[in-house]
């Protein structure tokens, strides 16, 4: 019998010329939206947190263009504002690629407008088909990476995936949800991932509002967890991945595929073609962001390190591709990836398993 999912999270809204966030800073805590009407304050959102993971922080950048365009109208130069305010978006956050993916699409829909308001008109319309790809493709790649996972065993994910780190379903998360909707995976797994514990927090949260029992972890207990024969597949997401398949995402991953083949588990990325930075031709050009000491070293704003320690917080790590049994995207699985079997995916022409 099929097991019954909803998928009712959307964190992303724009109406009426605003752009609304569900703040994920609030979470499970408190359901609370934040409302932009301007692109430097949508960058601050990124940067802080508001929202967060690779595909959401495009769309909402790509939002924030569209907003630029308006607050541009009736100047002379508005073109000049606009462009100034991608380049703040540019700087929100360094290591998704998908940022920039979003930006360089919506500066091409300004590039190609005769006046401000064709900018408006163009972005904002750009932004929604965006934003409604994402949630198809999602599905779709749910759907391929469901079709990998042999029945009967559990998986692992870590930092959150899914509707709140996309336009809505998610990626590794929107697996998770289509094998489990398939009676595919027994249970589900979330490391809490510190410092700023995205699986305890909006994993979690969004499994249990969407009727998926979850259990979360720490970090510490993965290795006895892979090594207990309960888990068939660990499976992330992606913040980029170079041309060879090396994949940046959310700090501790690589420790994850260490742990993973040490133990003969297989190791699933998921997600979509916006990620792969096919001008990057391994994982040691991608810049890892570092965050605040402070993350590290506080709980909940409660400083619990001892006091004159250091903090170290870089926010992913890489993950070598020859760590990676398989890339899911919306257009096609990759197994054992390398450079020329990814390279396929540049021009995705039908969907379905490519290598
Ligand atoms: O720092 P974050 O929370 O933005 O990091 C997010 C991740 O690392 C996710 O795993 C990745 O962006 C994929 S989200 C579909």
């Amino acid at each position: 019998m099929s097991k019954v999912h909803s998928d009712t999270i959307r964190p992303i809204r724009f109406a009426k010329g605003q752009l609304q966030l569900l703040d994920q800073r609030r979470l499970p805590q408190e359901t609370l939206w934040q409302t932009y009407d301007a692109a430097p304050a949508v960058a601050e959102a990124i940067r802080d947190m508001v929202v967060r993971g690779a595909p959401a922080i495009g769309i909402t950048a790509a939002f924030g263009v569209a907003l630029a365009c308006q607050r541009a109208q009736g100047h002379d130069d508005w073109r000049a504002r606009v462009t100034g305010d991608v380049e703040t978006l540019r700087g929100a956050r360094p290591t998704a690629v998908n940022l920039f993916w979003a930006l360089d699409r919506m500066q091409a829909e300004v590039t190609a407008s005769a006046s401000a308001e064709a900018a408006v008109a163009a972005t904002t319309a750009a932004a929604q088909r965006m934003l409604d790809a994402d949630i198809a493709g999602n599905r779709n790649m749910g759907a391929l990476g469901a079709e990998l996972i042999e029945p009967g065993r559990g998986v692992l994910t870590h930092c959150n995936t899914g509707s709140l780190a996309t336009g809505g379903y998610g990626t590794a998360l929107g697996v998770i949800r289509a094998a489990w909707d398939a009676s595919r995976i027994e249970e589900v797994f979330a490391d809490e991932t510190r410092p700023w514990l995205q699986g305890s927090r909006l994993t979690a949260w969004e499994l249990v509002h969407d009727g998926i029992p979850v259990q979360v972890l720490c970090e510490g207990a993965a290795a006895s967890l892979l090594r207990s024969g309960r888990i068939g597949w660990v499976i992330v997401g992606a913040d980029r991945i170079a041309a060879n398949g090396d994949t940046a995402n959310k700090i501790g991953t690589y420790g994850l595929a260490v742990l993973a083949r040490a133990h003969g588990v297989r190791f699933m990325v998921a997600a979509p073609v916006a990620t792969i930075d096919f001008d990057m031709p391994n994982g040691d050009g991608i810049p890892i962001e570092q965050r605040g000491e402070d993350e590290v070293l506080a709980l909940g704003g409660q400083r619990v390190a001892a006091d004159g320690a250091r903090g170290f917080n870089p926010a992913f790590d890489v993950t070598p591709a020859d760590l990676i049994d398989a890339i899911v995207t919306e257009s096609g699985v990759v197994e054992a990836p390398t450079m020329e079997r990814l390279a396929v995916l540049r021009e995705p022409a039908e969907t379905g398993s490519l290598v």
